[in-house]
Parts: C-alpha cells; structure tokens; sequence
C-alpha cells in the first residue's frame, strides 16, 4: 500500500516519529522530526496567512492547554464529551463500540445509547476483532486528561480537548483588548488532548493532535462578510438529501448559490467554506478529493444551525478534517451562566450574545493528506518523491559540492551560509550526487543546487528543479534573487538559466 510507504519515509526521512519509541512507544501521541517540524510550521503558516493575516478582523490568540475544571463543566465537556466503549473479556483489548459497529455491520448508529449499542452487538453476534473473544456490555467513557495542579491533592484540570474554550472564556478580555466591533473573529493554533479509546490510522485517531481553530463572532441579523467575491467559489457539497442515496454524489455549487438554496445556513458559513475549499487545493489536495458534508440531525447537536464537515478522500475512504460549526450563542450563553460574567455586546443599539461560527482544522489530519496527495511513486526515476507547493516544501533547496576536495565544499558551504540566511535550506556532501538527489526528493525539495569545478572557474552553479529534474546553469550572484521568483513561480524555470545536457 502506498500509505505504508509514506509512513517509512517518514519516519526515515525525519518527518513523523512514534513517540517514546525506545519504551516501547506509547499509543495515540507522535513526534516531528527535523523535517516533519518545518513541514507543519509552514502548514500553521499558510493557514495563518490566509485567515488571519488577510483578514481585517481575525485575531490570533494562544490560551493555556490545562485549564479550570469549571471551564469544561460549563461546555459540557465534563458531562457529554464521552464515547461508548466495549471490552473483550478474552484479550482486554477497548473498542469504541460505536466504530466497531459501522465497520463490521456498515450501519450508522451515531447518538444510540449503551443499551442500544449492546443490543446491536449481542443480536448480530459481534466479537472482538482481534482474538474473537466475547464483548462486553458498552459503557460510557469520557475522553477527557485530567491532571493534578499544583502539589495538594484534589485540584485537578483538565487538558483541553480543543482549543476553542480558550477563546470564549477569554471573550471579554478580548472585547477590551481588541477594541473590535462585531463581526469579528479569534484564531488559536495549538495542541489540544484526548483520551481516545483507539488510536488508530496513524495521525488520524490521536490523543495529542494540533489544532487550528477560528471562532467568528457575529449579530444574527446582521450577516457581513469581508469580501463578498470569495461567494462566487464553487465548492463540493454532500447534501444530507445526497446522503440518504446508495451512492451518495456531492453537488458542485457556488458558496454564495448555497445560501441562496437554503443549504448553507448563511453567508458567513459560506465564506469559510469557500476560504477552505481554495487553501486545500493550494496544499495540493485536487478538488475531487474534498468535500463538505452536511452533518445528519442525529450528528448534529442540538443548539447548531448547522455543521458542513471538510472531508478529503483519504486511503481507507473519506475522513473529517475541519469541523464547521453554527454553534449559535451556545457556547457564550453557558460561560455567562456558569461564571456569571456578562458577554453581551451591543450591536445596532440592542443588546445580543453574538452568534459564532466555528471552523475546526486538525493540523495532522492535513499532514496525513498532504503526504498522501504530493507522494510520487518515481518509478522513472528510481525512487519516490514529494510534490509539495513551494510554500509548504520542509527545505527549499539542498545544496551540494559535487566532491568532497579540490576547495568545493568549502566554496558550497559559503554558498549554503549564504543562503541560509533567508531560505530553508540543507548542505549534503555524504554519498553519490545521485543519492543526494534522491533523499532530497524523499522530503519534497523543490531545488538542488550542486557546486562543481566550473563554479570555481567562473561563479556559477548548477540548479536542479525536482519535478522535471531538469538542471540549469545559473550565475552565483544572482542565486537568491532567482530562487526567489521560481518559489513565487514568477519565472518558468527552463527559462532562468542555460539548459545544462544530461
Ligand atoms: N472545537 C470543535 C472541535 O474540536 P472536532 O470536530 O472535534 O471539533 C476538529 O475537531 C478537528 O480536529 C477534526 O476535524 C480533526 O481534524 C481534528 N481532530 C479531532 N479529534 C482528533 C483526534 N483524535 N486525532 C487527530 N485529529 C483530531
């Protein structure tokens, strides 16, 4: 399986490590590597970027992971954040009873109670999948990590299960600070936690992931969007009428046709969809591969106007990877009735609790489909690479002296300090130039540029461009410059220099 070849080279190559391996490793948490870290910040990048940074009205925040135990009896975490879980009395291995159902009967059964659940694996005599063992009856788990503040006994927090709480518990310090009047909205980036029942499909099901969250404050009857352009962006919808098909078909829509049609619940829901729906492809994730799913009413909880998931089309089939959420004034409501602080705001002369939409982005689900989607098989080339935009690529370039003697690695390393003051860059002089190729290839790099006699003789080099593998010779004094336009692809690259003969 392809899957099984990016997770090896991710390891390998310094992209993705299981965490505390030489342990044992310990289910559901991962660690980036050298490579995979530039990967994810450039990702939290691109994101900040182009909804925050380009955004009048978006603020970037970043709240404490443990927070009061107050916090999550407030937003329910404490009551209704909790799966149903079964026991195999032969091996002792969990299952979350409700997946275990899906995958082996193929039948929905989201918001069915214990009872239900165990009358379903009882009737259709469901055994555990991996030893065959008897189940037990399901019971109710909270997924909630909870830890102990402080050296007295008794105070326990809890680890945030999303980073969203941050910004509503903070809504009027921000009001304050931010001076902002509605709509507005609040970014966070950060790790949230989640004692999963089974981690599983590598950075799918974790219990330490990151997030990427905006809560987007607004008065209900007064519905603005920054930039009404971004309505004409067709995007891929699963209608919950498409759903109820044997072979479910998305529509392909413009954002702003959607709310005109009753299916998207408002301007505001549409101009982040159509925002997400381009910035995926951008990572290089085609658009047949996205989709926006209009959650069921049984998935849906009961204050949303509306939940549309991101799913992309993995591997193993398609996956949520942003929630989008109408969460009404739910959240705000219940953090004024619980701490007895008054969020209201006035808009238009009347006093409301604003209304939030939320767009919910798991920053590993993206890595997992980015690698799934820039991976090449290389078979032309003899081995496989990454295709990813210039902009999310670890290293940009890889610099090389073609030996190691004769003053080329000195001049090369000149070169890389050089560069490495304004670009992600490597130096690699271990190996066969071919082989320095490859393992450049294997994380992604858009550009090679190797040092050989010749630069000594007249200052340039050659640059390598991974997708084509062409090579072109250039001069030294313009390197920077030029590296430059072909990342901003505001030169073809055959064009940039003189074609050098393979
Ligand atoms: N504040 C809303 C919220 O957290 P969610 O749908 O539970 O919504 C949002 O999570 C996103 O976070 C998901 O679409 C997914 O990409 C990511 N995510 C959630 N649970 C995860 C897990 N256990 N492992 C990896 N990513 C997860």
């Amino acid at each position: 399986m392809e899957i099984d070849k990016i997770i090896q080279i991710a390891k390998r190559r310094g992209f993705i490590f299981p965490s505390s391996e030489i342990y044992g490793g310990l289910s559901g948490f991962f660690d980036y590597g050298n490579v995979g870290v530039l990967l994810k910040r450039k990702i939290e990048n691109s994101w900040r970027e182009f909804f925050v940074k380009k955004e009048e009205k978006i603020f970037e925040i970043e709240s404490s992971l443990i927070m009061h135990e107050k916090v999550w009896e407030a937003s329910g975490h404490l009551k209704g954040f909790i799966d149903p879980i079964t026991q195999c009395k032969k091996c002792s291995s969990f299952y979350r009873a409700d997946n275990l159902i899906e995958e082996s009967l193929g039948k929905f059964v989201e918001g069915l109670s214990p009872e239900e659940l165990t009358k379903i694996i009882k009737e259709n005599n469901l055994k555990c999948p991996r030893c065959k063992g008897e189940l037990s009856e399901v019971k109710i788990f909270n997924l909630m990590l909870s830890t102990n503040v402080g050296p007295a006994s008794g105070n326990t927090a809890y680890l945030r299960p999303e980073t969203a709480q941050g910004v509503f518990v903070n809504f009027k310090n921000l009001l304050t600070s931010t001076r902002a009047s509605l709509p507005f909205g609040v970014a966070q980036i950060g790790k949230s936690y989640r004692n999963e029942i089974s981690p599983r499909q590598w950075l799918i099901r974790l219990r330490e992931f990151t997030q990427m969250e905006i809560e987007y404050f607004f008065n209900p009857n007064k519905i603005e969007i920054p930039d009404e352009s971004l309505l004409e962006t067709k995007i891929r919808i699963l209608t919950r009428e498409a759903q109820k098909e044997k072979n479910p078909k998305e529509i392909e829509i413009k954002a702003g046709e959607a709310v005109k049609k009753g299916i998207l619940p408002n301007k505001i829901m549409a101009y982040f969809l159509a925002k997400e729906f381009l910035w995926y492809q951008s990572l290089g994730i085609p658009k047949e591969a996205l989709r926006f799913r209009h959650m069921l009413p049984e998935e849906t909880p009961h204050y949303s106007k509306g939940n549309f998931d991101l799913e992309i089309k993995f591997d193993f089939g398609w996956k949520e990877v942003v929630g989008n959420a109408y969460r009404s004034d739910h959240d705000l409501s219940s953090h004024m009735k619980h701490s007895g602080e008054n969020f209201e705001v006035v808009d238009e002369g009347k006093k409301i609790v604003p209304h939030v939409i939320e767009p919910s982005f798991g920053i590993e689900r993206t890595i997992y489909a980015v690698l799934l989607y820039c991976f090449r098989e290389g078979k032309d080339r003899g081995w496989s690479w990454f295709e990813f935009p210039s902009k999310i690529a670890p290293f940009v370039a890889g610099i090389f002296p073609l030996v190691n003697k004769d003053g080329l690695p000195e001049k090369a390393r000149e070169i890389y300090l050089e560069l490495k003051k304004d670009f992600d860059v490597f130096y690699d002089d271990s190996g066969s130039i071919g082989k320095r190729y490859a393992r450049s290839d294997e994380i992604g790099t858009p550009y090679n540029i190797t040092i050989d006699y010749q630069t000594l003789k007249d200052q340039t080099v050659t640059l390598r461009d991974r997708n084509s593998t062409k090579q072109i010779r250039v001069e030294l004094k313009n390197l920077k410059e030029l590296l430059q336009k072909l990342l901003n692809k505001e030169v073809e690259f055959e064009k940039a220099g003189k074609l050098v003969k393979a």
